[in-house]
């Protein structure tokens, strides 16, 4: 079919079709975001150096429009390669593009469709070698017929300047119940692949794709650094669960990236956890480097002390952005909590020692981004693992192993993080089946005292893992008794309370007093319990810490800021919901885990 204007030119184009498709068109692409990204995919493959992408405005019926300068298609490229379905696009045109040799990254022949899924409309322009060609396909035509090899389209053929070059694809009419398109998204999904691609930038929405885009914190920083001369500093630190794709600070001489992304010697660190470099992204320009890149630009020569002199400069930097980040977590609340694994590790014997002292750190070490509250029961419940011994024969199976046999220690250490983990799971699980014996005890009215302490005395994890360190002794018992038993004789003896005495390992005593489950705590109570600690105090010079326990808090318990130093009170519905939820959290980390032991421990 010919118009009467020279030059323009309308034809009917067939979708050729290839026996996979019925496979490929029934697979999804789970968002419109990475529809589009499927579209970005595209105009690398056709060697674009420049690609817009334009969201619509929340609200509006706009369209998404993605624009490349890449090598375009002419009308018989067109009809070979775009307008044929599901063929391996590598099989027939190699591994590698033509013009940037970029990695090809097409592969199915169905990433054109992906818009459809967010749009009912697309039309497309390719311009190439002084020829402009378009189409329009629609989701009603296309359902239409039962074939989609019957679908006629008509192909515009216009001319146009043979400077002219690259694609147009543009998706109308989206769908109204499909979240709209969200810039933020689609930065993030095309930073993981192209953020650290040279010669192909990506604006979204008129704005050039970027370092600042990472989610999270973003620092620029320009500076004259001795030796080196002017360095212009950029980076971010995600704040996102997902670790980066490319992490690091890539480092541009005269414009170019030299070799591999650096962390600045922050990966050589012992006390900078490892895990937190997968959220560096960033770059860093120093022009002054250029004496000591290498021929190939693939890196910078060995030892360079430019590249110290940068690092000298860098590093601090990096670690006060990470410390502001992550720092809590990292360094305060570790450091906290390495001081009482090392005080407990010191009572382990040696042999055990190294082996808990390796399976804390890495959980130490997966776990830096969590808070100390969570990580803490996870480490004392391993520490009270090893200190049971129940690895006797992994641990001598592990002592066994030949020395030089490096598969078979791995091996072992690798049964021996199972049989940790299996351990861990079983302990957990019987302890949440404590907790709801507890609970029901709890709930019963006519519990008393003495019933709850027998059922806690030697279940002190449940007020938290700095308590499962307490346990008591003959020696305290009998002074505990002897006490009492002064002190509550004749007919006083039916007010004798209920009193247990701990002691850790750093000869700290713990005193608690048991009140029924059902028992609002009073001024009195509080009084008491402090009262035994001053009489107990007598025969010792240890610190005492109490612990009053109850159903409910009174309405004259002294507040907090007028309590004695040491005094706790808690009643035992919170102790249990909190130990629970404790639990519930490890439980849910091991099973998790359980799908990647290899990584754990
Ligand atoms: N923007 C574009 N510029 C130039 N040619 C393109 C463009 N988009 C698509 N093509 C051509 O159309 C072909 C089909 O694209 P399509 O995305 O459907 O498949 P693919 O990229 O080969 O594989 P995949 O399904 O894995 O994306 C491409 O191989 C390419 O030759
Ligand atoms: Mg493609």
């Amino acid at each position: 079919m010919m118009n009467g204007r020279r030059g323009h030119v309308m034809k009917k184009a067939r979708f050729h079709v290839d026996s996979r498709l019925p496979t490929l068109l029934s697979q999804e692409y789970s968002s419109t975001e990475r529809a589009i990204k499927e579209l970005v995919d595209n105009a690398w493959d056709a060697d674009a150096v420049t690609v817009r992408i334009d969201l619509p405005k929340p609200m509006t019926t706009e369209s998404i429009v993605v624009s490349d300068d890449g090598t375009g298609m002419t009308e018989v490229e067109l009809r070979r390669h775009y307008l044929s379905i599901a063929t391996d696009r590598r099989t027939r045109r190699g591994d590698l593009t033509a013009v940037k040799k970029r990695k090809v990254k097409g592969r199915k022949g169905i990433g054109k469709f992906a818009g459809l899924m967010a749009a009912a409309e697309m039309y497309v322009k390719s311009s190439a070698r002084g020829k402009c060609c378009s189409f329009t396909l629609n989701l009603e035509d296309l359902s239409a017929v039962d074939d989609i090899e019957k679908l006629d389209l008509s192909l515009q053929v216009d001319d146009c300047a043979p400077q002219v070059q690259g694609t147009v694809v543009a998706l109308n009419r989206l769908h109204q119940g499909l979240s709209f398109p969200h810039p933020d998204k689609l930065r993030q999904i095309l930073l993981e692949d192209y953020g650290r691609e040279e010669g192909f930038v990506i604006y979204v929405d008129g704005k050039e794709l970027g370092v600042d885009d990472v989610r999270g914190t973003f620092n620029e920083i320009k500076e004259d650094v001795g030796g080196v001369g002017q360095v212009a500093l950029k980076f971010a630190i995600s704040n996102q669960k997902k670790a980066l794709r490319a992490p690091g600070i890539a480092v541009r001489v005269e414009g170019k990236v030299v070799g591999k992304p650096s962390f600045f010697g922050l990966d050589k660190s012992d006390d900078f956890p490892p895990k937190l470099l997968k959220k560096l992204f960033g770059e860093v320009e120093a022009d002054g480097l250029f004496p000591h890149v290498t021929a190939g630009w693939d890196s910078l020569v060995e030892n360079s002390e430019l590249m110290l002199e940068l690092e000298k400069y860098v590093q601090p930097i990096l670690r006060k952005a990470f410390k502001k980040q992550y720092g809590r977590e990292v360094q305060l609340a570790h450091a906290r909590l390495q001081k009482k694994i090392q005080d407990r590790l010191a009572s382990l014997p040696e042999y055990k020692r190294a082996y808990a002292d390796r399976a804390i750190r890495r959980i130490l070490d997966r776990y830096y981004d969590e808070p100390e509250s969570k990580v803490e029961p996870l480490v004392f419940v391993l520490m009270e693992a090893l200190e049971r011994s129940d690895y006797r024969t992994l641990l001598e199976h592990i002592a066994d192993s030949p020395r030089r046999d490096i598969a078979s220690l791995v091996d072992s250490l690798s049964d021996f993080s199972l049989a940790d983990m299996a351990f861990l799971g079983e302990q957990a699980r019987a302890r949440v089946s404590f907790l709801d014996y507890l609970e029901r005890l709890c709930r019963d009215d006519d519990t008393l005292e003495v019933a709850v302490h027998k059922s806690i005395e030697k279940a002190l994890w449940l007020f938290g893992p700095e308590y499962s360190l307490f346990s008591s002794n003959e020696t305290l018992k009998r002074q505990t008794e002897e006490y009492l038993g002064k002190k509550f004789s004749g007919d006083r003896a039916s007010n004798r309370p209920d009193l247990l005495l701990n002691e850790d390992l750093n000869s700290r005593l713990l005193l608690i007093e048991f009140k029924r489950p059902n028992h609002s705590l009073t001024l009195y109570d509080y009084q008491q319990a402090t009262t035994y600690r001053h009489d107990f105090s007598r025969y010792t010079d240890q610190e005492i810490q109490v612990l009053l326990l109850g159903g409910k808090f009174g309405a004259d318990l002294p507040k907090p800021h007028l309590r004695e130093p040491h005094v706790r009170i808690m009643l035992f519905p919170q102790v249990i919901s909190s130990a629970r939820k404790q639990l519930d959290w490890l439980i849910k980390q091991l099973g998790w885990n359980q799908s990647n032991t290899g990584e754990m421990i």
